[in-house]
């Protein structure tokens, strides 16, 4: 197994069997408020430190960029590896069990290994760069087909940036004629896992985080998907705008989504 693939996986399931844990002790979790609509608890902090452990002790010199505690850089800056702790905080504070922990290795800006882990379903999907990507052992190839037409589309609404409301709710009613129905989960990163998957047929959502996307997106990559920005570019890193899919879903999205985006949202 590719070295990184074995530490990231160590790392996801040891935080996310702590993250399980606390799940059950609701007494045990303190949440805050790190702005509006926006949330953390001491579970992700402490599943974070957890992984960060575990990957410092493997690789000291890495640089490790993760959603609650920054950029810790190491002397190995090309060598990165992209966290979040538990990504779907909101699910966990309301007590609905649906969210995973995402860790993404990349060398040089491009991602290697991806590890998204569900400790409520021991859902463990992992990818290795032209390796293909796999749940619980299991080779995925889910994001390879269908058309825009008839699908099931995972998305995420900007309650974080509500300035994107208007035309977020524009893009909706668009897809709307044209898709089955939509699915908001409140993870990102199993959005794009079960995208992988072939559980949802498309995504996209505005301004996400690196790590929200960065383990999601190789899982795509690798099950025959595309990710892209919203005018079909790969900006996304600086914009957190993503579309992804099949290459005829992400096409027939991008198409459907261009005469409704804002200046902003063409970056
Ligand atoms: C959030 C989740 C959610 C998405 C938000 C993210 P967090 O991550 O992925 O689905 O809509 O944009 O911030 O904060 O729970 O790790
Ligand atoms: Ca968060
Ligand atoms: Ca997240
Ligand atoms: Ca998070």
């Amino acid at each position: 197994m590719h070295p990184m693939l074995t530490i990231a996986i160590r790392a996801a399931r040891k935080a996310g069997n702590l993250i399980a844990k606390h799940y059950e002790m609701p007494d045990s979790v303190e949440t805050s408020q790190k702005g509006a609509n926006d949330f953390v608890t001491n579970v992700d902090r402490e599943a974070e430190q957890m992984i960060i452990e575990i990957i410092r002790k493997s690789y000291p010199k890495h640089t490790i960029i993760s959603e609650e505690c920054g950029e810790l850089i190491g002397e190995e800056h090309d060598m990165q590896w992209v966290v979040d702790p538990l990504d779907g905080t909101t699910n966990f504070v309301k007590r609905l069990p649906h969210f995973a922990v995402s860790i993404a290795f990349r060398i040089k800006g491009r991602t290697e290994v991806a590890v998204v882990y569900d400790p409520m379903r021991n859902e463990l999907f992992s990818a290795v760069r032209g390796q293909g990507a796999q749940l619980n052992g299991y080779r995925l190839r889910g994001a390879s087909g269908r058309e825009l037409d008839g699908a099931i589309l995972a998305t995420g609404f900007p309650f974080k940036a509500k300035q994107h409301a208007d035309t977020y709710i524009k893009i909706l009613g668009k897809l709307f004629n044209r898709c089955s129905d939509f699915r908001r989960t409140g993870s990102a990163a199993l959005d794009l896992a079960y995208l992988a998957a072939g559980r949802v047929d498309g995504f996209f959502e505005i301004g996400l985080k690196p790590w929200d996307f960065l383990g999601g997106e190789l899982l795509v990559r690798e099950a025959g998907g595309i990710v892209s920005d919203f005018t079909g570019d790969h900006n996304y890193m600086t914009s957190g705008n993503i579309v992804a899919g099949s290459p005829r879903v992400v096409r027939e999205l991008l198409s459907e989504m261009r005469d409704e985006l804002t200046e902003s949202l063409k970056r």
